[in-house]
């Protein structure tokens, strides 16, 4: 049995441990919100969201008619995703399931029109082996005809470049947990697995630190397609924003959208 890297595991978990973090940190990203509902109602539906952490857009979605099941791996932010349903009417619940479990490697028996992995929750796939296991469950799960889109931040060849020696400072600000805290982080990057090592920390008013660990593997456009062709994928357009533009030397997001070229 492969051997669990400890470091990959706490940068794929440590950040998803605080929902109302989570919430409050993300609570201005909306654009991809807006578009993710725009392509689920156009599909009708019901979507498979791999990675729908506390319904940010699942949420949305089932406001919008729409079905959504969702996977994700992470108990704090299902916790707060089935806290967050409560308050919801009845119709928007039952149009929400999920289930926990890993997105390399889960099965739910069922297929769907539309697959999403939305913001970045591919960057959590870190070595060829995640990203097969993937993308076979996207194929799993996805109707013939049907459509797979994810989101992934392009590199940022300036964070890549930070010294690992040094602090980067924010401006303080109210963390929903432990209220006004000064923010620093250290961005590490592994050159040759391709992994950005985030180590961010939060300081209190009493000096007590608090370090997460966030883990982001770096794709570039050529190298996912590659991925999703030699997967059986056809990449039908990547897009360079949620307003659906082009990809472009400016982006720093791509939006891909791929259909099954053959069967599996
Ligand atoms: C950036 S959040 C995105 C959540 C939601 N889709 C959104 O847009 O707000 C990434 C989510 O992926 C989940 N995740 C990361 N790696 C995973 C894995 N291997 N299996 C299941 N969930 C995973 C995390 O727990 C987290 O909830």
């Amino acid at each position: 049995m492969a051997r669990i890297d400890r470091e990959l595991e706490a940068g794929s978990r440590a950040h998803y441990t605080d929902a109302s973090y989570y919430t409050h940190t993300y609570r201005t990203r909306i654009e991809d919100v807006a578009r993710y509902v725009e392509l689920a109602c156009k599909s009708g539906g019901p979507v498979l969201e791999l990675g729908i952490g506390n319904g940010r857009i699942a949420l949305p979605l089932a406001r919008h008619g729409v079905s959504v099941v969702g996977v994700d791996h992470s108990t704090e932010m299902l916790a707060d995703l089935r806290r967050r349903l409560r308050a919801e009417p009845r119709e928007v619940r039952e149009r929400v399931a999920f289930v926990r479990g890993d997105i390399r490697k889960v099965s739910l028996g069922r297929k769907f029109p539309l697959v999403i992995c939305p913001f970045n929750t591919a960057l959590h796939l870190y070595t060829r082996s995640d990203v097969r296991g993937f993308l076979r469950v996207v194929t799993n799960h996805l109707m013939p005809g049907g459509t797979f889109i994810c989101d992934l931040s392009l590199p940022v060849p300036r964070d890549l470049a930070r010294s690992a020696q040094r602090k980067y400072g924010a401006p303080p600000f109210n963390h929903p947990t432990l209220g006004r805290v000064k923010y620093e982080e250290i961005f590490d990057y592994d050159r040759v697995r391709q992994i950005l090592f985030i180590s961010m920390f939060f300081t209190d008013k009493s000096g007590e630190t608090v370090m997460t660990p966030l883990a982001h593997r770096q794709f570039y456009p050529e190298e996912w397609q590659v991925f999703l062709e030699e997967a059986g994928f056809r990449v039908v357009t990547i897009e360079g924003d949620f307003q659906g533009g082009p990809l472009t030397q400016e982006s720093d997001v791509m939006v891909v959208h791929a259909r099954r070229a053959r069967k599996a």
